[in-house]
């Protein structure tokens, strides 16, 4: 590949697949990834932790106030070939993606100022471009000026039976029934929320993966990417 390095912005619903196709799309181009929703999760478990969110309802002062006392940083594990999330020094990469985080994060991703908080550490994180990250506004907001934007759907079955089959895999006992419970209310919360809500750019190429193997996917991706940086 030739040196240009690039900004590629991956939206779109829930479990939809996005962080899979980010992954390997940054291993292939030597790109750093860097899941956003990993950060609103973190920002959820330190409320969570401080009891500041009561029957899914957060407090907006506290958690405000509380974002002071956060640091959010990635550290990439060469034996997973995984990012690994840290709040505070210590490692949330398996309690964020807990059910009891999924149910909560919508509600605290709507607060301005947590997305401020984070849109500007996301910023810093691509000023040397070479990254691929995902998320629900990293097109339209993060990054207007990526050179590639994708924005990804699939059906809400597959989506479902995806984060089930994940889950299952840790050892977390959830029906489907109340995943599909939780990926319809975050859907609507993220596409109402009067913050940043999930839209796809105008100048985004979606991507419905729902019957597309994960190497059609990433074939039709580094295809793009060539079309950009002229390979
Ligand atoms: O991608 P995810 O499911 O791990 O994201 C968790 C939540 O964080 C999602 O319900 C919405 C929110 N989020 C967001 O508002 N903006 C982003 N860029 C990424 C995630």
């Amino acid at each position: 590949m030739r040196d240009q390095k690039i900004i590629i912005a991956i939206d779109g619903f829930s479990s939809c697949g996005k962080s899979t196709v980010a992954k390997s799309l940054a291993r292939m181009l030597g790109y750093i990834y860097i899941d956003s929703g990993a950060m609103y999760r973190a920002v959820t478990l330190h409320a969570l932790r401080n009891n500041w969110i009561n029957n899914g309802v957060p407090d907006r002062e506290k958690v405000i106030a509380g974002l002071e006392d956060i640091s959010i940083n990635f550290k990439f594990d060469a034996k997973t070939e995984q990012n690994t999330t840290y709040l505070n020094g210590e490692n949330v990469e398996e309690k964020i993606r807990s059910l009891e985080v999924s149910n909560n994060v919508s509600p605290i991703s709507t607060i301005k100022e947590v997305r401020q908080a984070m849109v500007k550490f996301q910023r810093e994180m691509g000023k040397k471009k070479g990254i691929v990250m995902d998320g629900r506004d990293i097109g339209s907001v993060v990054f207007p000026d990526a050179e590639l934007k994708i924005f990804m759907t699939a059906s809400p079955e597959i989506r479902a039976q995806r984060r089930y089959d994940e889950l299952v895999v840790k050892e977390q006992k959830v029906s489907i029934e109340a995943i599909i419970k939780n990926i319809n209310e975050r859907d609507h919360i993220d596409q109402n929320r009067k913050e940043s809500p999930l839209v796809k750019p105008n100048d985004a190429i979606v991507l419905d993966n729902s019957n597309h193997t994960l190497e059609s996917q990433l074939e039709w991706a580094m295809q793009k990417v060539s079309e950009i940086i002229g390979e």
